[in-house]
């Protein structure tokens, strides 16, 4: 059994990487990179590693030979159509290899999302139902990251958390949660075709994450709505649904999602604030 990850070098690749590693012989893992010379750190730990560029067809067919199961990363380009012409040349040249189950990660819960069906990811998933190869979708909900845009650390000088209004609630995830579980997923068996909405099973609120930010600091900050908080981020978090929650993650995982508060720690600058 080989398996082979697209986009290894990134932040999710590599972390499934890291995971696999505790669970499979590391000669049957097989990084698949746009760069050889980035990959260095893969080989040093025994992993195969193999060319595959999602814009160079060519390279594509050739890295999945001989691979069993595939995980396509989403390409992290900008432009949609480019990132749905990329999905499909892996696709095509995984179908063509004889690659039996490919897996993607794409957005948790399109349906409630303003692009449904029709977004990159949508027309992904059904690019791979319609290939005829045993598929899994691993759905990844939103990244945690975007706190690091609210001002968190601001938050704690001024002692106040100021949002845009709106009734926000969010299913945010790590990384190293989704790598987790789809590292599971990877080394296990009976996920042919299942989706799975990989978002946290509660949610948390901005009140919430302003006593979390107390906590951390030691200090008082309280959470205020204020129209006049502009940033691009809301725009997108409007457009997405970060309210929906599933216990996939949790199950695929085996354990309950990182808490909150050890989820933001990253983004917090303690020490100077
Ligand atoms: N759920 C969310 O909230 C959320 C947020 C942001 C992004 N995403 C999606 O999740 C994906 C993985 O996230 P991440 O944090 O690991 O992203 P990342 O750190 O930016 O990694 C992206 C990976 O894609 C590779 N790549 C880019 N273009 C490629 C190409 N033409 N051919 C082959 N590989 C290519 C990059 O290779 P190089 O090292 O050579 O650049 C890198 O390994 C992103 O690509 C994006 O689609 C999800």
């Amino acid at each position: 059994m080989t398996i082979m990850i697209t986009g290894a070098t990134g932040q999710l690749g590599s972390l499934i990487i890291e995971n696999l590693l505790a669970e499979l012989p590391d000669n049957t893992i097989i990084a698949g990179v746009r760069n050889m010379d980035t990959a260095t750190h893969f080989k040093d730990k025994g992993v195969v590693v193999r060319c595959a560029d999602y814009d160079r067809p060519e390279t594509l067919q050739d890295a999945f030979a001989g691979v069993n199961k595939l995980l396509l990363i989403s390409s992290s380009h900008s432009d949609d159509a480019v990132r749905l012409t990329q999905h499909t040349n892996v696709i095509d040249a995984a179908k063509a290899a004889g690659v039996a189950h490919i897996l993607y990660t794409g957005f948790a819960f399109p349906q409630a999302g303003n692009k449904g069906t029709s977004s990159v990811h949508g027309l992904t998933e059904q690019a791979i139902l319609d290939s005829g190869m045993e598929y899994t979708i691993l759905r990844n909900g939103l990244y945690i990251d975007f706190v690091g845009v609210l001002g968190l650390n601001e938050a704690i000088r001024s002692g106040v958390l100021a949002t845009q209004p709106g009734d926000w609630q969010f299913n945010a995830v790590t990384r190293r949660d989704l790598a987790r579980a789809t590292a599971k997923v990877l080394a296990g068996s009976g996920h042919e075709h299942r989706i799975y909405e990989l978002a946290a099973a509660q949610t948390w609120t901005l009140a919430g994450l302003a006593e979390v930010l107390t906590e951390l600091a030691g200090k008082p900050v309280i959470h205020t709505a204020d129209a006049s908080v502009q940033h691009w981020i809301y725009h997108f978090l409007n457009s997405i649904d970060t309210k929906s929650t599933s216990n996939d993650l949790e199950h695929l995982m085996g354990q309950p999602v990182t808490s909150l508060k050890e989820s933001i720690a990253p983004f917090l600058n303690l020490e100077n604030v």
